[in-house]
C-alpha cells in the first residue's frame, strides 16, 4: 500500500527521500513523488510507474533542487486511477500548502463538493487533495490551527505528511488508523509509514498514535492531541538488524527470506524455551488463571497469517483439547460472533497494520475479550490495542510473499498450544519435552528441505507451461494446501486453487486433465492412505502431479515420479515443512517467468485500508 517519507535537517533532503522510497517500494505502488521546500517554493514532481522513473525525472531537471525539507510518497491507487496527477503529494489551489497520505478520506466527496463551490479547482481524483484545500481554507495565519481544524472535518484513516511555506521549517504529520512513525535522529528528523525507509538513519523511533500530530522541526518534535493540547510521546528503540534490509548474496528478498527460516525458528524456540524445557512468555499480560479457564480460543487474520491460524486450530484443538474457530478479519468485523466470556482472541499479523485484523479487535474487545497477538513488528498498532503480544521475531520481510514471518507464527502458535496444552494438564511435562524436543530438530530438517533447491528448480521449469494449479492436503497440511497455491497465484499469476483432499471429489476433479498441475501433500501421517486415494483418482484423470512425500516412503514412488522428500517429524508439527518446497517452488516459476517476485502486481505488503 502507499508509502511515507519525509526529511528535515541540514543534509539534502531529495537524496534522502528517494532513498526512502527505494526502501518503501516492496510495500506495493503504481505511482510516486517528491515535494521539496526550496527558499519559500514548494517543488512537486511525480510520475507513474516505478521511483526509478522520478529518479530520472530529477536527474533531468534544469536548476538542481537543493533542500532540507521534504516529503515523498509512494501511491497504491484507491481514488482514481494511477497516474501522475493522481499520484501524490497534492497542493492547494496556491501551492503553499503539500499533502502526502496514506488511508483513505470517506467523507471526501462531500468536502470535495462543498471546496468546489468555494471556489477550489481540484486537479486530481484523489480522496487525498481535498486535505490540502481544506487546511488552506481554515488557515488565518496559525497553521497547527489551520491544521486541527481541518482534521477535524476529516472521516475516514489517515497517515499525513504535510509541508507549508507558512511553516517552512516544519514538517506536520497526522495519524488516524494508518501507521505514521517519526525518526528521531541528531539535527535531523524523518517521518515514514513504516521502519525500513529510516533504518539507515536512526534507531529511535515515535509511533504516533491515533488521533495525535506532531509539527516537527530538525531539532524538536512536539506532539500534540486532536485538541491541541501536547502530549509526551514515548521514544523507543528498534532492533531490526539492518542487514534484514538488504538482499545479501541473494538474487531476491523472497529467496533470502526463505532461507533465513532454519534460523529465525531456532531462535524462537531458544527464545520462548527455557533451559528446563518450559514453554515461557515471559512478558505476557493475561494471567494465567484466565489461560487455565480458557473454553475457546477464536483466530482472527488475513492472507498468509490466516493460513496460519488454521494450522493453529488444529495444533491447539489437538494439544488443548478445546474448540477453535478461525476467521477471516473482514469477515469477523461484519458479522455478530459469539463471543463468551472464557473466550481469548487471537490475532495473527505481521505487519501489525493491517486495516480489517485491527477493525475486528476493536469489534472484539467491545465484548470485553482478552487479545492475545501474534506479530512481527515491533509497537504496531495492533500490538497496542490487544491485551498482550507475543513476536515472531523474524526480522523485517521484504517480499510481498509471506514466507518467513508465515513460518515464524507456525512455530509461536505451536507453542502457545503448548503451553496452553501443558497449563490446563493435558500435555504432561513428560510429553512436552518429547514435543519440544521434536521443534528443535525443525529448523535442520528445513536446511535440508533447501538442500533440495535444484531438483524443486528442475520440476519447477518442467511445470512451468500448466496453465493452472490445484493443490491438495488433508488435515493439518489443508491449510498447508492453501498457502501453498496463495504463494503460486501472488507471484507468478497461475490460476492455482488449494483444496482439502477429501473435497475433491465435490467439484475440483472435474478439472482435472492432462493440463493440471496437481500439488499433492502426502506426507506420513494417519491420513496418508487417504491422500494416496487422492493421488491416483488424479492420475487415473491425466493429472500431472507432484507430491511432497516423507523422506523412505517407497509406496508414493510407485505411482508418482515427480516428488519432494522432506525429513520425517512428528506429524503435528510437519506444516513447518512441506511449506517449504512449496515457497521454493512458487519462488522458482516466478523467477523463471522473469516476474518480479519482490514486488508482485497488484499486491501490497502491508494491507492499511478496508
Ligand atoms: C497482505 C500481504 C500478505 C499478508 C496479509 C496479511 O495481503 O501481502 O503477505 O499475509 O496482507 O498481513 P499481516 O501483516 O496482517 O500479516
Amino acid at each position: 500500500m502507499c508509502g511515507i517519507i519525509g526529511y528535515i535537517g541540514n543534509k539534502q533532503a531529495k537524496n534522502i527521500i528517494l532513498q526512502g522510497l527505494k526502501k518503501l517500494e516492496y510495500r506495493g505502488y503504481d505511482s510516486a513523488g517528491i515535494a521539496v521546500m526550496d527558499e519559500k517554493k514548494i517543488t512537486v514532481l511525480k510520475c507513474k510507474g516505478k521511483i526509478a522513473h522520478l529518479e530520472e525525472l530529477l536527474k533531468h531537471r534544469k536548476a538542481p533542487i537543493r533542500t532540507h525539507v521534504g516529503l515523498g510518497h509512494t501511491r497504491w491507487a484507491t481514488h482514481g486511477a494511477p497516474s501522475k496527477k493522481n499520484a501524490h503529494p497534492h497542493n492547494d489551489c496556491s501551492g503553499n500548502i503539500t499533502v502526502v497520505h496514506n488511508g483513505i478520506i470517506e467523507n471526501s466527496a462531500d468536502l470535495k463538493k462543498s471546496l468546489k463551490e468555494n471556489g477550489c479547482h481540484f486537479k486530481s481524483e484523489t480522496d487525498t487533495e481535498v486535505i490540502a484545500h481544506l487546511i488552506s481554507r481554515f488557515y488565518k495565519g496559525d497553521f497547527k490551527a489551520a491544521f486541527i481544524k481541518a482534521l477535524q472535518k476529516l472521516k475516514g484513516s489517515y497517515a499525513l505528511g504535510i509541508i507549508s511555506i507558512y511553516e517552512p521549517d516544519k514538517i506536520f504529520v497526522a495519524r488516524n488508523d494508518s501507521s505514521l512513525i517519526i525518526g528521531v535522529g541528531e539535527g535531523e528528523n524523518l517521518i515514514s509509514s513504516d521502519i525500513p525507509a529510516i533504518l539507515g538513519h536512526t534507531r529511535q523511533i515515535i509511533s504516533l498514535r491515533d488521533k495525535q500530530i506532531a509539527a516537527i522541526t530538525r531539532n524538536t518534535i512536539d506532539v500534540f492531541n486532536f485538541q491541541g493540547c501536547r502530549v509526551i510521546p514515548k521514544i523507543e528503540n528498534i532492533s531490526y538488524d539492518i542487514d534484514t534490509a538488504s538482499k545479501g548474496n541473494f538474487k531476491h528478498f523472497m529467496l533470502k527470506e526463505i532461507f533465513e527460516q532454519p534460523q529465525i525458528l531456532s531462535g524462537l524456540v531458544t527464545r520462548y524455551v527455557s533451559s528446563s524445557g518450559n514453554i515461557k512468555f515471559d512478558h505476557l499480560k493475561i494471567d494465567k488463571k484466565f489461560f487455565k479457564e480458557l473454553s475457546n480460543i477464536t483466530i482472527i487474520a488475513c492472507g498468509t497469517a490466516y493460513h496460519a491460524g488454521l494450522i493453529g486450530k488444529y495444533a491447539i484443538e489437538s494439544l488443548v483439547r478445546i474448540p477453535v474457530t478461525v476467521d477471516f478479519s473482514s469477515e469477523f468485523r461484519y458479522r455478530t460472533p459469539v463471543i463468551k466470556a472464557k473466550t481469548l482472541i487471537i490475532t495473527i499479523s505481521q505487519s501489525g497494520e493491517t486495516a480489517d485484523t485491527l477493525a475486528a479487535v476493536r469489534e472484539a474487545k467491545k465484548n470485553r475479550v482478552k487479545v492475545l497477538t501474534i506479530c512481527n513488528t515491533q509497537g504496531s498498532s495492533l500490538t497496542r490495542e490487544s491485551d498482550t503480544t507475543i513476536y515472531t521475531h523474524a526480522g523485517l520481510e521484504i517480499g510481498v510473499a509471506s514466507t518467513k514471518a508465515y513460518t515464524a507464527q507456525l512455530m509461536v502458535l505451536y507453542l502457545v498450544a503448548l503451553y496452553l496444552g501443558n497449563m490446563k494438564g493435558v500435555i504432561s511435562k513428560n510429553n512436552l519435552q518429547k514435543f519440544i524436543a521434536e521443534l528443535k530438530n525443525i529448523p535442520l530438517a528445513q536446511k535440508k528441505v533447501l538442500t533440495d533447491y535444484k531438483n524443486i528448480e528442475k520440476l519447477a521449469m518442467k511445470f512451468l507451461h500448466f496453465g493452472a494449479f490445484l493443490y491438495l492436503g488433508r488435515n493439518n497440511n489443508f491449510p498447508t494446501a492453501l498457502e501453498g497455491a496463495l504463494k503460486l497465484k501472488e507471484i507468478s499469476y497461475i490460476p492455482a486453487e488449494g483444496y482439502a483432499a477429501g473435497e475433491m471429489k465435490h467439484g475440483p476433479i472435474a478439472l482435472i486433465d492432462e493440463y493440471r498441475g496437481v500439488i499433492c501433500i502426502v506426507n506420513q501421517s494417519p491420513v496418508y492412505n487417504k491422500i494416496i486415494s487422492n493421488v491416483q483418482e488424479v492420475l487415473a484423470r491425466g493429472g500431472k502431479v507432484i507430491a511432497i512425500a516423507t523422506a523412505g516412503d517407497f509406496q508414493i514412488q510407485n505411482y508418482v515420479k515427480e516428488i519432494i522428500f522432506i525429513p520425517e517429524i512428528d506429524n503435528i508439527f510437519s506444516p513447518l515443512l512441506t511449506i517449504v518446497p512449496l515457497q521454493v517452488f512458487a519462488y522458482c516459476v516466478a523467477a523463471l517467468k522473469g516476474y518480479d517476485m519482490d514486488m508482485p502486481r497488484n499486491l501490497a505488503k502491508s494491507v492499511t485500508v478496508e
